[in-house]
């Protein structure tokens, strides 16, 4: 299977865990970019506002993703659902061809139809590398 790793991160985690999954499947993750300043408090609340209504963002791929492939994609939980820049990307890429990787503090995503499978990595757990080391299995890649 042609595996491609996909992330947006505001604070690092979501990119540690895509790096961390790239390294099992030896390539490099792509990293979306919306071209917001989300960092601070200001862009703290910002990043609820956007969020919360849902408001659109456009989005740059730091390359392109590979016809045909199936995407694992990561993203940090945003009031409870996908980061804007993740919710944007899948509106280019669908769904069913995608495994979606979630990092959060505490609680995990409620929109968890369509994809290949969702994948809750909760930093209050402390199972980071048990949770990826499952999905890896689970692809059987390794
Ligand atoms: C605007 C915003 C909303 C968030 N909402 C939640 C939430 O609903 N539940 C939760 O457990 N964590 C929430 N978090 C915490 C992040 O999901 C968590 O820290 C994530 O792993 C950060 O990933 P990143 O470092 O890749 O940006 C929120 C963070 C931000 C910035």
């Amino acid at each position: 299977m042609n595996y491609q790793v996909v992330y947006f991160s505001r604070s690092g985690h979501s990119k540690r865990v895509a790096e961390k999954i790239a390294a099992y499947l030896g390539t490099t993750p792509i990293r979306i970019d919306d071209h917001k300043w989300w960092k601070g408090p200001i862009g703290f609340i910002r990043a609820g506002f956007y969020a919360t209504i849902d408001k659109k963002v456009n989005i740059t791929l730091s390359e392109p993703v590979k016809e045909g492939s199936t995407c694992i994609v990561i993203s940090p939980l945003w009031a409870g659902d996908t980061a804007p820049a993740i919710r944007a990307f899948f509106r280019m890429f669908p769904k069913e061809r995608a495994h979606l990787v979630v990092t959060s503090i505490g609680s995990t995503v409620s929109k968890r139809t369509s994809y290949l499978s969702v994948t809750d990595v909760v930093k209050r757990e402390e199972n980071e590398d048990q949770v990826i080391k499952q999905l890896i299995d689970r692809l059987s890649i390794v």
